[in-house]
């Protein structure tokens, strides 16, 4: 039996499980039950319940096995509660990510486990009024030995609020500075902790664990077992059951309420979870990647980022607000003072300018979808003025007013004025109608496939996943058809190549 973890808005979903459940068929397994696939841009849990409800019971008639017709709800971590003077505080982790004090003593190479403390040079806000914020921020890897190339994505881990972490603290009634070790029970386990330990519990909330993520069901069920108020505990029950009623109510009270683990328990006053409980139940705090919008060609000292602040009003009448993005916002350099620093790591990407500075290339790019581009753009101008010829640089960049959001809008006239792009701007919201860079593009199907299928170029899109990516290859499946002639499969087939040869790239997040 397989079961696929996805999302929709890839082209390749579940892939990999649809393979290996084909694979292991032809091979000559033995179906136990039939594949299952979950999809993260709807809900992935909600899928694997309904596939999981329906597996055990084939496995318990495949194996003749007998079930009691009980879950029962197992701890996989130990609590240690550390005395005041057991543990030096030499040994306590304040938020590392693996080794002890990896963050004070640096050593190279840094990556995932052993991220570089880089200094905050710049972050400033790169809006004009409006009511969203993007700041563009330079981080320094001078003394880092880490290398980028543009196209490359910088990891940042962020920190969570420190008035939720209080808030979270009052609410289960727990000393926050308590040092506790979390250890798993399976002593065969390769993982230890579900986090680095011992720690205090305001390092737990405060750096390893996703205390704004909207808790998945099983979580629900877990915390059902504290609850004083039986009204409570049916109705975090219900929200853990697969039943229509069950799902209704976890989609309105959880998902579109966009109610967090602190939300829930303020809501359901009498639900106390112990804290500990609480941090093996819910997931690792992940770090947060950011395409980089500079080029090593002109900036090897640091790497620029370009990133929108997540903030948005729930309809319960609170402010959610995205973790990295917030700490972000909250750490600028200030005069007289050091600058703020964070963990970071760069992670290579497939995203790349073509091999020759000749070819012409086309991007697409609109909001933050620029990150990329701006590195792109930074390094054909400088192979240009160092004398090579460069191809065209064609950009499509759109936003929603050309006075408040066209990010890096005097640095883009700069390269336009010299000849280093031609510049495409859509501004969906200066007029009564959209316009969307989808709809310029449209309109140059001839010059798009001129470059493609005539001129050897690259075609480059950046930004969100859900839409507007879609829509752009559509429009390119279009290009190819109607100015290359070829039929549909045809199109399809050859987009598939210019994919396999690098001539097509995605550089998209939902
Ligand atoms: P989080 O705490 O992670 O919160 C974000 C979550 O909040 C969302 O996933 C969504 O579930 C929820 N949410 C957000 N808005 C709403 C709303 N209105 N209503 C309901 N729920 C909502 N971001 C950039 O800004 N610039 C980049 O260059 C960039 N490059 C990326 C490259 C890659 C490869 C990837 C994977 C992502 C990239 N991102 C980029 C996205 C970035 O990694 C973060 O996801 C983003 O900054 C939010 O992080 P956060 O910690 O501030 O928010
Ligand atoms: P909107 O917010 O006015 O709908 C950057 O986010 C820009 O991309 C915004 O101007 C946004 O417009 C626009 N946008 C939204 N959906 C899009 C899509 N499917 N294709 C292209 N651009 C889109």
């Amino acid at each position: 039996m397989v079961f696929g973890l996805g999302n929709k808005t890839y082209e390749h979903y579940n892939a990999v499980a649809i393979y290996l459940d084909k694979r292991l068929e032809e091979l000559g397994a033995t179906r136990v039950f039939e594949l299952g696939l979950g999809d993260d841009d709807a809900n992935i849990e909600d899928d694997f319940i309904t596939w999981k409800d329906k597996f055990w019971p084939a496995v318990c008639e495949k194996y003749n096995i007998e079930s009691t017709g009980e879950e029962e709800l197992i701890r996989q971590f130990r609590l240690v509660v550390h005395a005041p003077d057991e543990i030096p505080p030499n040994n306590v982790f304040t938020g590392e990510i693996a080794r002890l004090h990896s963050l004070q003593v640096q050593r190279p190479p840094y990556d995932a486990k052993n991220p570089f403390l880089a200094q905050i040079k710049v972050n400033r806000e790169l809006h004009h009024g409006g009511d969203r914020s993007c700041l563009h921020v330079e981080l320094d890897i001078s003394d880092s030995k880490m290398r980028y190339e543009a196209g490359d994505h910088v990891a940042i881990y962020p920190i969570n609020d420190s008035n939720l972490v209080e808030r979270l603290g009052n609410l289960t009634g727990s000393n926050l500075d308590e040092i506790f070790s979390l250890i798993n029970t399976d002593q065969e386990s390769t993982k230890k902790n579900p986090f680095p330990c011992p720690t205090s519990y305001r390092t737990a909330l405060s750096h390893y664990i996703e205390i704004t993520a909207l808790p998945r069901t099983h979580i629900l069920r877990e915390l059902a077992e504290y609850c004083a108020d039986e009204k409570d505990k049916q109705q975090l029950l219900l929200m853990a059951t697969n039943s229509q009623e069950g799902k209704a109510l976890y989609q309105s009270f959880v998902v579109d309420a966009c109610r967090n683990i602190v939300h829930i328990l303020e809501d359901l006053p009498s639900c106390k979870p112990p804290m500990d409980h609480i941090c093996e139940l819910l997931p690792r705090l992940q770090p947060r990647y950011y395409s980089i919008s500079s080029s090593p060609k002109l900036h090897p000292e640091t790497v620029h980022i370009t990133a929108v602040v997540v903030q948005y009003k729930t309809p319960t009448g609170r402010v959610n607000k995205g973790v990295a993005t917030t700490w972000l916002a909250q750490h600028k350099p200030e005069e007289g003072k050091p600058l703020p620093r964070v963990p970071v790591y760069i992670r290579k990407s497939q995203f790349r300018l073509p091999m020759q500075p000749q070819t012409p290339i086309i991007m697409v790019g609109p909001g933050t979808g620029l990150a990329p581009f701006r590195g792109f753009l930074q390094e054909r101008a400088f192979v240009r003025a160092n004398g090579k010829e460069v191809g065209d640089n064609i950009l499509y960049f759109g936003c929603r007013h050309r006075d408040q959001d066209y990010i890096y809008k005097e640095e883009l006239e700069e390269f336009e004025k010299n000849g280093d792009v031609q510049l495409k701007l859509a501004f969906s919201r200066d007029q009564a109608h959209k316009i969307y860079v989808t709809h310029l593009l449209e309109k140059d199907l001839d010059q798009l496939w001129d470059i493609i299928g005539n001129r050897n170029g690259h075609f480059y899109i950046c930004g969100d996943a859900k839409n507007m990516a879609v829509d752009v290859r559509n429009i390119v499946l279009k290009a190819i058809q109607e100015k290359g002639g070829r039929t549909e499969s045809e199109a399809v087939q050859f987009l598939k190549k210019l994919e396999s040869m690098k001539k097509y790239s995605a550089d998209v997040w939902s």
